[in-house]
């Protein structure tokens, strides 16, 4: 794949027992370019996240990643293609039985490619990274919340991904945990990372991406750099905006 392509949505229509989650809605995450879709709980974040990564098919509408289009791909063919995406779930979604290496190495060891000391290598390399080296042979119950959201991101980390999917990667967390995860956010980013994050935590997103889209209503209502969302004069826009707003805390 070139080192410029896109994962691309296209007229994704998603609905769930009948109601309308998604409508016609268009998206292109492009390398390079970090994006945060923002809005208020159950607009669909995750849903969109899901729906690229294959895990939900669209009613209609299609998504291609680089030139090839993966709905409805058969699921081998598909699983090579989405090789260049990793997730961080919303919760993290460690596996409790495992330890923090296995659960980070679980790709690497079910692809069954690498040597084992190769993997044990990664583990480590990604663990460092994320900074909690340490906790290696720990299970996940022994982990505080943020150091659980650091070895989801040191296993999203593992498969070398191009494009990493943040979901909700700050809630619940204290402002020193959403500092450390915002800062590991731009360090992959000055690795060559491309971070999609969904969240409705403003400051979080302002802090790691360029530009914004505006999840409404089963649509897309906005989508453009943080000062042309500041001026929006879409009202729902400005309403989502209206916790940023200085002037409210003097
Ligand atoms: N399996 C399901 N069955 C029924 N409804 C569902 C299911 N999954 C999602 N939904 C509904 O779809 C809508 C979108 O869900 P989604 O999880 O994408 O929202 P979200 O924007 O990620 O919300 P949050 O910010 O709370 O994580 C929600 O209203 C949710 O209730
Ligand atoms: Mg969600």
């Amino acid at each position: 794949m070139s080192s410029s392509y896109t994962i691309r949505m296209e007229k994704i229509c998603y609905s769930v027992g009948g109601r309308k989650i998604l409508q016609d809605f268009d998206f292109c995450l492009e390398r390079g370019v970090n994006r945060t879709i923002l809005g208020i709980s159950g607009a669909g974040k995750t849903t969109i996240l899901k729906l690229m990564l294959g895990l939900l098919q669209p009613d209609s509408g299609q998504i291609f990643i680089g030139d090839l289009c993966i709905t409805n791909l058969p699921e081998s063919r598909f699983m090579q293609q989405r090789k260049c995406i990793a997730i961080v779930f919303q919760g993290g979604a460690l596996f409790d039985s495992m330890t923090v290496g296995e659960n980070v190495g679980y790709r690497l060891f079910e692809e069954g490619r690498l040597p084992l000391p190769e993997i044990e290598r990664i583990v480590l390399e990604k663990l460092r990274f994320v900074g909690v080296g340490p906790a290696l042979n720990l299970y996940p119950a022994e982990l505080s919340g943020g150091m659980k959201k650091r070895v989801a991101i040191a296993r999203a980390l593992a498969a070398d991904p191009d494009f990493i999917f943040f979901d909700e990667p700050t809630t619940g967390l204290d402002p020193i945990g959403v500092y450390n995860i915002c800062s590991l956010m731009q360090r992959l980013q000055a690795e060559g990372k491309t971070t999609l994050m969904v969240t409705h935590d403003l400051a979080t997103a302002f802090a790691t991406s360029q530009r914004f889209t505006f999840l409404h209503d089963t649509r897309m209502l906005f989508e453009g750099s943080e000062a042309e969302m500041r001026g929006s004069p879409i009202s729902e826009v400005r309403e989502f905006l209206k916790p940023t707003d200085e002037s409210l805390f003097v």
